[in-house]
């Protein structure tokens, strides 16, 4: 069977039995489906008889919910899969009628090339009109690529004797509340299955309006690995991808959100909240501080937040953006430079970071994988001896004052003769970096000499420095400011004020990653580290075999 990019899963089997089939639906579809698999619920549909199959209501009740729940979470053990399920045909029985979508086709933004269904035939799913009715069946609801191909999943088993649940609630069966306008908010980074059963909830409950509050600047300050969260933009636009896929009918608001409460406490149009366990305590903050601003209280929704399965060691428990973007370390995040200029051999990865990252002991665990390590810091030292390719110069540009008797340059006055002085430190950086790079280039053919493959040219200042021109990836090594503070202090017995200004006098984490292709992070206990470069030496063996 060849993949398809992106796939629509017809589910006819009844609510209760799908509960008990989902994992072994999912994985089937994940060996047919690539990409986007979107999915339609219609429990109790017919493919077999002579009648065209016609789309009907399906009432959405709390085990509907759970079992949108239960299908994003079983999602996450494929990884590659985007799970969507479509709720244009689910009703909410409080809601008013709701607008004659049915019997028009829906545009999707992954319009699907292959249709499955769980749909039983028993008769062995050959040459039979079951395929052509559920592509045309498909067709009428939803847009599709032509030559849309079908798929029975399962055409050996019997068809379930089972009473087949209609557009109609069973006798004491509750529906969903409903709302007029409905508001939920989020960093929704890297959207996750969990942040799809959040929005799930929240379609399901909004007759009219969802407002959006997407979490932006302050509000990331302390979030986990918050250099890797998406920009504000892509976030945002991921995110009215999938609801307007879901349930194109409402209307979707997205705003930045600059603080925890945002529009909720200010709207008066807004009648219910979605929150998760989480936050249901800000939820009813955002109460509190809705009466003291004369406005109705919002209803709280509660969710419950899915279980990741493939969580690991170090990583929450629920599916969560951070555990993504942990995961994101050591990999590959943009294509390698091309630099036309640079041999092929050996591979030189440029590894940079602010002080107290970190960075020298990710150096030396390269160096123990086997990379040849170049380092730029040691270089910079030798450059100033007497003799030394700088020497004269800086001691031409600075003056004599700079010199200790003995003639070695003093670091301490220079130092302080450029620290701050950006016309000065220029002065200094132009004589030296130029230099400092022409050794790493004799210490890189050098490498070469011994046959290395991989060259790591540790630098501080490699981007600054404009080195980037020497290597073919730049690596990253982040630590949160707060960390790197205290690491500096203790390490160099400065003070906080001083090991801040040295802090403020570096590149920030956040303009480092965006010229970066791997980043690693080393919060975490040594192992850990060590485990996060051996998988990107992994990923960057399978590379360099590549090419
Ligand atoms: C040169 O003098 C400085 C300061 O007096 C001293 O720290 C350094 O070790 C001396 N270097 C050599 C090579 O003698």
């Amino acid at each position: 069977m060849s993949a398809f990019r992106s796939g629509l899963l017809v589910l006819t089997s009844p609510l209760s039995a799908l509960s008990l089939r989902l994992v072994p639906i999912l994985a089937s579809a994940a060996h047919i489906v690539e990409d986007t698999l979107y999915v339609h619920l219609q429990p109790g549909l017919s493919l077999a008889g002579s009648a065209q199959p016609r789309s009907t209501y399906v009432p959405a009740t709390p085990e509907l919910c759970g079992l949108i729940s239960k299908l994003y979470a079983d999602a996450g053990t494929h990884g590659h899969l985007d799970v969507r399920v479509l709720l244009t045909n689910i009703r909410n029985q409080g809601a008013p009628a709701p607008p004659p979508t049915l019997g028009s086709v829906q545009n999707l933004a992954h319009p699907p090339e292959v249709v499955l269904t769980d749909f039983q035939t028993g008769d062995g799913g050959q040459y039979n009109p079951v395929k052509q009715r559920l592509e045309r069946y498909a067709t009428s609801c939803y847009s599709c690529r032509p030559n849309l191909i079908s798929v029975l999943l399962y055409p050996d088993y019997e068809p379930d004797e089972e009473e087949l649940p209609l557009g109609e609630l069973k006798a004491g069966e509750e529906s969903l509340p409903s709302y007029s306008d409905v508001v939920v908010g989020g960093t929704f980074d890297r959207l996750h299955n969990g942040h799809k059963i959040l929005l799930s909830a929240c379609c399901l409950l909004a007759e009219r309006r969802l407002l959006v509050g997407i979490s932006d600047q302050d509000l990331l300050e302390n979030k986990m690995l918050k250099e890797l969260i998406q920009p504000y933009e892509q976030r945002m636009e991921q995110l009215v991808e999938f609801l307007v896929d879901i349930k194109p009918s409402l209307r979707y608001e997205t705003v930045p959100l600059l603080d925890p409460f945002g529009p909720a406490i200010t709207e008066s149009k807004l009648h219910c909240l979605v929150v998760s366990e989480e936050t249901r305590k800000g939820g009813l903050a955002v109460n509190k501080r809705r009466l003291e601003n004369g406005l109705p209280e919002l209803a709280l929704h509660e969710i419950l937040l899915a279980k990741d399965p493939g969580h690991r060691e170090n990583e929450e428990e629920k599916i969560s953006s951070s555990s993504l973007r942990h995961r994101l370390l050591g990999t590959l995040l943009r294509p390698p430079l091309r630099n036309p200029a640079l041999p092929s051999c050996p591979y030189v990865i440029g590894l940079t970071g602010g002080t107290g990252s970190g960075k020298s002991s990710i150096a030396q665990y390269l160096e123990r994988l086997g990379a040849f390590l170049v380092n730029m810091d040691n270089l910079g030292h030798e450059v100033y001896v007497p003799g030394g390719p700088a020497h004269q110069q800086v001691v031409e540009e600075f003056g004599a004052e700079i010199m200790n008797e003995n003639g070695t340059i003093n670091r301490r006055v220079l130092g302080a003769k450029v620290f701050g002085h950006q016309e000065q430190l220029k002065r200094l950086t132009d004589i030296v970096w130029p230099v400092m790079a022409q050794m790493a280039k004799g210490q890189i053919e050098e490498a070469t000499a011994q046959g290395k493959a991989v060259c790591v040219l540790d630098a501080a200042v490699l981007l600054e420095a404009g080195w980037t021109d020497m290597v073919h990836e730049v690596w990253t090594v982040i630590i949160p400011e707060k960390e790197a503070l205290s690491r500096i202090m203790a390490r160099d017995g400065l003070s906080e004020e001083a090991a801040w200004n040295r802090l403020q006098s570096q590149l920030p984490n956040s303009q480092r990653v965006q010229q970066s292709h791997v980043v690693l992070c080393t919060l975490w206990e040594p192992e850990i580290t060590y485990k996060q470069v051996e998988k990107a030496w992994a990923f960057l063996q399978k590379r360099l075999e590549q090419d």
